[in-house]
């Protein structure tokens, strides 16, 4: 018996030029006539936009697996197409091996532990908003470093290296594979980086110190040591996670926001709002658009028959713009509640993160309302990441102000 064929099938490819000129219209044309569809692109993969779906198969890690399989080339498994990196731990491996890393992550993660770094996000915030503020003109893309070097301190490395790992995550990401700078980035920057971590871990475990990494080394995994291959894993994944997403919610909103003053008001007037504002601006703006799985059994799914390698891609972007979930998806109501948006994932994988993307957002965003309430952004000269299929966000925007004081002595 042949296999039953793929269909419907759609002309879609979410890291096309076109899909980046406008992916709030390209997601509706496929949500709206065919919520689950097979594309070519990419040596063919299922693209699942609207909420149910998307949900359902985020749901099902026994059927949509998240580990490292030969389906649709090598590299990161939760992106189409795989980009070279190591393994990430533990968003690349399913129930049950992924369950004692996952309780080892969420230990440093919790809302208790995000408490305990409120100084450090605040300080940075701080300090990269007085590098500015006298000047009264920056590119936001600086000042929103802050989720960058907070994460790499965080862990325990270089924190002055913040930079270089925020540019090499996001080339991997979002640049163009066979660019020079994706080259630059995949055959320079990572084994660099890679082996400066790997120092630091190797150093933590003869010396310990009060950071992450300290505390990664000391866990045991099913009654034997971690290894340090297993520590660089969730390492590498913490600075994937921690320095691009935060980065583009803030920017984006911080454009949204110069365009709608009304609501700049509101939330200048009103800074008790801007929680749940939050809230809506990940679902609206959803800064990680959609992320990959691969078929581990034949399935009937929506309708549609998926074979075991099938590469399957999950837009959170997209359900969230499902008007059956959301009435007037495509507006911002920053009262909207409830809001089950899916930018941080569904599911076992649901960001590990949240709590600290959040605080860092609120402390950049409440921060900037508060010492550059007037700014303007040069809106002719934004550029935006060459890709908008996995990360969405802004390479520069210039903006102005009145200056202020700055707040931190000149040499902190
Ligand atoms: C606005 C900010 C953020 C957004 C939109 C975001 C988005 C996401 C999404 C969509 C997933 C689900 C992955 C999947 O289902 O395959 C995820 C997982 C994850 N995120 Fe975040 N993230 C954010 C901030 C952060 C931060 C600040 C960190 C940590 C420093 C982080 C660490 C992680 C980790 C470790 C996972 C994997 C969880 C697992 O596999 O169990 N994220 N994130």
């Amino acid at each position: 018996m042949s296999a039953p064929r793929r269909c419907p099938v759609i002309s879609f490819d979410h890291n096309s030029q076109t899909h980046a000129d406008d992916t709030v219209g390209s997601y509706r044309a496929v949500r709206t006539s065919t919520p689950v569809a097979w594309t070519t692109a990419h040596e063919g993969y299922w693209v699942l936009s609207d909420y149910l779906s998307v949900f359902d198969a985020a749901r099902d890690d026994e059927t949509f697996s998240s580990r490292r399989l030969p389906h649709g080339g090598e590299g990161l498994a939760v992106v189409i197409p795989k980009t070279p990196m190591h393994r990430h731990i533990p968003i690349e491996l399913d129930p049950p091996e992924f369950r004692t890393f996952r309780k080892i992550v969420n230990r440093i993660t919790a809302p208790a532990a995000v408490e305990r770094m409120r100084e450090m996000i605040d300080n940075y915030t701080t300090w990269f908003i007085d590098q500015v503020i006298e000047s009264g003109e920056c590119d936001f893309v600086d000042v929103i470093g802050v989720p960058a070097i907070v994460t790499v301190d965080w862990l325990g490395l270089d924190a002055e290296d913040w930079k270089r790992y925020a540019d090499l995550h996001r080339t991997t990401l979002s640049g163009v594979p066979g660019s020079p700078a994706f080259r630059q980035a995949v055959e320079v920057e990572l084994p660099e980086l890679s082996e400066r971590m790997r120092r630091t871990i190797a150093a933590r475990r003869a010396e310990p110190a009060d950071d992450v990494i300290t505390y990664l080394v000391q866990q045991e995994i099913d009654g034997r040591p971690i290894t340090d291959e297993e520590v660089f894993a969730i390492t590498e994944l913490l600075v994937a996670g921690g320095t691009g997403t935060t980065a583009s919610l803030v920017s984006q909103t911080l454009v949204w926001l110069y365009q709608h003053q009304d609501v700049r008001r509101t939330l200048i007037d009103h800074p008790e709002k801007l929680e749940r504002a939050i809230e809506e601006f990940l679902r609206y703006f959803a800064p990680t658009q959609a992320l990959a799985r691969t078929v581990v059994q034949d399935v009937d799914f929506h309708g549609c028959p998926m074979q075991t390698g099938d590469r399957v891609l999950l837009a959170w972007a997209s359900a969230n713009r499902d008007e059956s979930v959301f009435e007037n998806a495509d507006e911002i109501d920053i009262e909207r509640w409830p809001n089950r948006h899916t930018s941080f994932g569904v599911g076992v994988h649901r960001c590990a993160g949240s709590h600290l993307g959040r605080a860092m957002s609120h402390a950049l965003i409440s921060q900037i309302l508060e010492r550059m309430p007037d700014y303007s952004v040069d809106l002719e000269a934004l550029r935006r990441y060459p890709q908008q299929g996995t990360n969405v966000g802004f390479q520069s925007i210039p903006a102005r102000f009145t200056p202020g004081p700055r707040r931190l002595p000149a040499d902190a």
